[in-house]
């Protein structure tokens, strides 16, 4: 497994990581532990969550982070744990978002319900419009300075917000974000043109989640209702499956065969092909899985194919 450094930081990441927002949900803990063993033994060290994970299952939010927890007990250290926060946890307009009354109970949620005394990079789930930056990054550093958080990240952030974070943190002198997560996958490129150079000029890096568009970049799915998965049962088929998103499948496998590849490898290898890419984070449901996209994503495009697959 490629071990990457997560932007300017001196952290190493698993160039595959594992999502978990079907942890707790579509995953009961027996389901969760052979995919968290798998991906341990193909060498997946960097696992990422969110409070909010869970959501909709009997254990409600926070139960990805809780059957995480009891799954890592005993080898939390081999790990690089990340977590999120800021979405909505209840009704209570107290319980989300990225104000310091928030965070700091917020963090104490989340370590507990991990079992651990850290948490190895903790994530702005989402901006909060109601919040100065200054205070949501000051909140962070108190909590990098007392040891419960290793590094900060955030996530589904505009190329200004990822800007302004970072000139505040560095002008504040606190802990600079390293990280930012965003929906950046085969089908969604266009968001690299601004998310990616801000990340690049400011030193983070990317953890494109969607990698797969929930199994669709697999090609498993077929026009005429071939195919089922968490995608078929949720509202996004409507989005993803039309007969447009078909065409350009077909387009993408095309590109792929034509170079002895599989859709599924391009899906990583276009990913993994970006230095900037620190790790591509899917959800697996099976350790069939696990494994087939870990062998997918050894694919490197050379830069001729890549520029090729840029006018595809
Ligand atoms: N920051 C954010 O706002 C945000 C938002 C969304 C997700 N995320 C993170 O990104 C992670 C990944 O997102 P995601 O899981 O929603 O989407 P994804 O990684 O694009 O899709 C994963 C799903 O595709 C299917 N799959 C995976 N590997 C496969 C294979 N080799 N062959 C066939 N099917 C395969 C599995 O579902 P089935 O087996 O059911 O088909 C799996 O759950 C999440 O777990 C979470 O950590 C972050």
């Amino acid at each position: 497994m490629e071990l990457r450094r997560l932007g300017d930081s001196g952290l190493m990441v698993s160039s595959v990581g594992l999502g978990t927002n079907n942890f707790a949900g579509r995953l009961d803990d027996e389901a969760a532990r052979v995919v968290l063993n798998e991906a341990l033994e193909q060498g997946i060290t960097f696992i990422d969550t969110a409070d909010i994970y869970g959501h909709g299952s009997k254990e409600g939010p926070g139960g990805s982070e809780s059957q995480l927890g009891r799954l890592l007990e005993g080898r939390r250290a081999r790990f690089v744990v990340a977590t999120k926060f800021g979405m909505s946890m209840s009704e209570s307009p107290l319980e989300r978002g990225a104000s310091r009354r928030w965070i700091v109970q917020a963090v104490e949620n989340s370590l507990r319900r991990l079992r651990t005394d850290y948490i190895d990079l903790y994530q702005v789930h989402t901006p909060d419009s109601e919040t100065p930056i200054e205070e949501t990054l000051r909140s962070l550093d108190d909590l990098v300075r007392s040891g419960k958080v290793r590094y900060v990240g955030h996530s589904n952030f505009a190329a200004w917000q990822i800007v302004d974070a970072d000139w505040t943190a560095r002008s504040e002198n606190l802990a600079r974000p390293i990280s930012a997560q965003m929906h950046y996958s085969l089908l969604t490129r266009a968001i690299g043109a601004e998310v990616i150079p801000a990340c690049a000029a400011h030193g983070l890096g990317v953890i494109p989640y969607f990698p797969l568009e929930s199994g669709f970049l697999t090609g498993k799915y077929r026009p005429g209702g071939e195919g089922r998965g968490r995608l078929s049962e949720s509202a996004r088929a409507a989005e993803v499956m039309t007969p447009q998103g078909f065409e350009r499948i077909a387009a993408f496998e095309r590109f792929a065969g034509e170079r002895g590849h599989s859709l599924l490898d391009l899906a990583f290898g276009w990913l993994l092909s970006q230095p900037i890419v620190a790790s591509v984070i899917a959800s697996a449901s099976t350790p069939e899985q696990v494994r087939a996209n870990v062998a997918a994503a050894e694919w490197r495009l050379s830069a001729a194919d890549m520029e090729s697959f840029a006018a595809l």
